[in-house]
Parts: C-alpha cells; structure tokens; sequence
C-alpha cells in the first residue's frame, strides 16, 4: 500500500525539476500549469497558502520588497523597538486587480477540480478584507465551499487611524485590527447522489479526520504568529507554522492514506507538517529561489518537536 502510494506521488512530478523529501516531493513548477498537466482524480486533498494579493510574488515585487522600496509590500508599524517584517497591502488592490484576483482563483479552482478526486478537501489561506472575493471564485470555478476554518492570530493587520488625519481623528480606526486569518474548507463536489460513506470507500476522500475517537475536528483553532525558530530554518514572508499546519494537514485526509498537495508551496511548510505527522504530500514552486530555500527547510521545520500551541505561546512572549 506504502509502496503504491510512493509510486503515485513521484508520478505526478512529470518532467519537472523535482526531488524526494521523506515520503514526499517538491517540485519546481508553476501551479496552473501542473494542476492541469496530472491525470484527473490524483490528489487527496489541497492544503494551501496562496498568492492572494496575485501581484505580490511578482518577480518585480519580489525585487521591490527585498529592496525595501515599496511597491505591493509595506512595513507595519514598529512597536517595543522590534522592526517588522514587510507585508504585503491588499487594502491597495484596485477594481482592475480585484477582477485579475476573481479569474486567477477561478481558473485555479478549474485546474485543482481537474487534479483533486471526488470529495477531496481544499484548505485554503485568505485574509478578512479578500475572503468572500476569493471563496466565490473558488465556487464559480468548480468547488462545494463547506466553511471557514478560524486560525485565532494576531495579524497586526488594519486598526491604524485614518492615514494623514491620524490626530484629527485619534479615536477611530479605519478598518477592525485582524485578530484571525481565515481558511476557506472547499471540497470537490460528490458524484450526484454518492453518500460520504461510500465516497471513503471509493475515493477515500469525502470527510475530515477526527482529532479523537471524542473530538471532531474543529473549525476555530488557537494559534499566534510563526515562532523565531522556525523563521530561522525558512526565509519566507509567508511562513506558516508547524503547530497549526501540522492539525489541518492531519484533518485533510479521512483516513490518514492520500497525497495532499501544496500547489503554492512556497518554503514548504505544508509538506514539512506532513512529513511531520507521517503523511504523503506534494508541493510546487514556481519562484527558483524559494524552491532551493524549501529544499534545505522541509526535513528541518519537520524534526522540530512542535506542541500544539507553541506558535501562540511564542508570539505572547513577542507581545510581553
Ligand atoms: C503565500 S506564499 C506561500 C508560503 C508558504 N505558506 C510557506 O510557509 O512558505 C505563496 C507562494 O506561491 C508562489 N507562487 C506564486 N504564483 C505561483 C504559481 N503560479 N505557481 C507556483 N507557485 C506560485 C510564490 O512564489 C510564493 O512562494
């Protein structure tokens, strides 16, 4: 079964630059493009933190931001003498470039319906401000939205005063300061009149892996900002932590068997939380430099001895 499922995963690597990671692959690629290329029904699920700004990882936003000249990236406010690092500002996205965020999330859903089996789950990473934009163009191109998980985080997102009258109006705030970040749970539509029994049974897909014989999984789950330790290993704006991904790439697959895939893998934190807790995954990046970045960061982020909570301890001790 092992054996099979190995050879399942290093056969969607195709013809691109790619290489073994565990039990799991990375590969250099761009992820329309590979989605597209795998034969139908391949994956088991997609855990994924995307490009949601579209423009940001931009070869030339890129540039701008390790430059620190600007462009799509800002740096938030400094607070207790600690410098932050860049984000990117999706407030500044325009009518044109909401319109490109409604296509590029359309034509991502039709290429990952093509790639993902019957019932399998989508986890994907937005933000308060583009959430219902993106979620509706994941449905207009093909996937079942089933909710919303909350990841609990302090985003240091919104809350400043209106820029330029920030002391003519001290006491307000032009938009909520983010205190959570949420995940869009989307899933490929069931065969018409296929129950969830038996699309485990035949597609082994379908539902989301308990926690416990007496705990479900839940859709509000307590997190902070990625801990220090694990920025070390990966240099990413992105990065996402272990102790949250590793709880929803176990959740991804009902019966702990499959291939999820990372189509924006970025440093490869999701193939690490998989690697971590024993399961197979795939991830693509089209970005050279960050590909190499996750070619050294996955076996280490995936050795880090992680307790369910330790991103939020980490980030109260950065608040303290
Ligand atoms: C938000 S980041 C993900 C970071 C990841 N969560 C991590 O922990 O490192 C999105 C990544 O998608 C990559 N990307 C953007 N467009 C892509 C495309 N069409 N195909 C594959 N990767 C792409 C970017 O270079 C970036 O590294």
């Amino acid at each position: 079964m092992k054996a099979r499922q190995q050879l399942a995963v290093q056969a969607l690597t195709l013809n691109y630059r790619s290489e073994a990671i565990g039990r799991s692959h990375i590969l250099h690629a761009d992820a329309f493009e590979w989605l597209s290329s795998i034969p139908e029904n391949s994956l088991h699920a997609i855990v994924t933190d995307p490009p949601y700004g579209v423009k940001e990882y931009n070869l030339d936003q890129i540039e701008k931001r390790a430059n620190g000249n600007g462009g799509i990236w800002r740096i938030p406010p400094s607070f207790d003498g600690h410098t932050r690092a860049p984000l990117p500002r999706f407030t500044a996205l325009n009518p044109k470039e909401r319109k490109q965020l409604d296509e590029f999330f359309t034509e991502w859903a039709k290429a990952a319906t093509h790639a993902l089996r019957p019932g399998a789950h989508v986890f994907i990473a937005s933000n308060s401000f583009l959430s219902q934009l993106v979620f509706s163009a994941l449905v207009k191109g093909g996937l079942e939205f089933r909710g919303e998980l909350i990841r609990l985080v302090r985003t240091l997102r919104g809350g400043d005063r209106p820029k330029n009258a920030e002391t003519e109006y001290p006491d307000v705030c032009s938009m909520p300061r983010g205190c959570y970040e949420p995940w869009g749970i989307l899933r490929k539509p069931l065969p018409v009149g296929m129950k969830v029994s038996d699309c485990l049974q035949q597609f082994e897909t379908g539902g989301l892996r308990r926690v416990g014989p007496h705990k479900p999984f839940d859709d509000v789950i307590l997190s902070g900002r990625t801990p220090q330790r694990e920025r070390r290993i990966a240099d990413h704006p992105s990065l996402k932590p272990q102790a949250f991904l590793r709880q929803i790439v176990y959740a991804a697959l009902p019966l702990g068997t499959g291939i999820i895939a990372d189509p924006f893998m970025g440093s490869g934190s999701t193939i690490a939380a998989s690697e971590a807790v024993g399961l197979t995954s795939i991830g693509a990046e089209r970005y050279l430099d960050y590909y190499e970045v996750s070619r050294k960061a996955i076996s280490r982020l995936a050795a880090l001895a992680v307790e369910p909570m330790e991103d939020l301890q980490a980030s109260l001790l950065d608040l303290a």
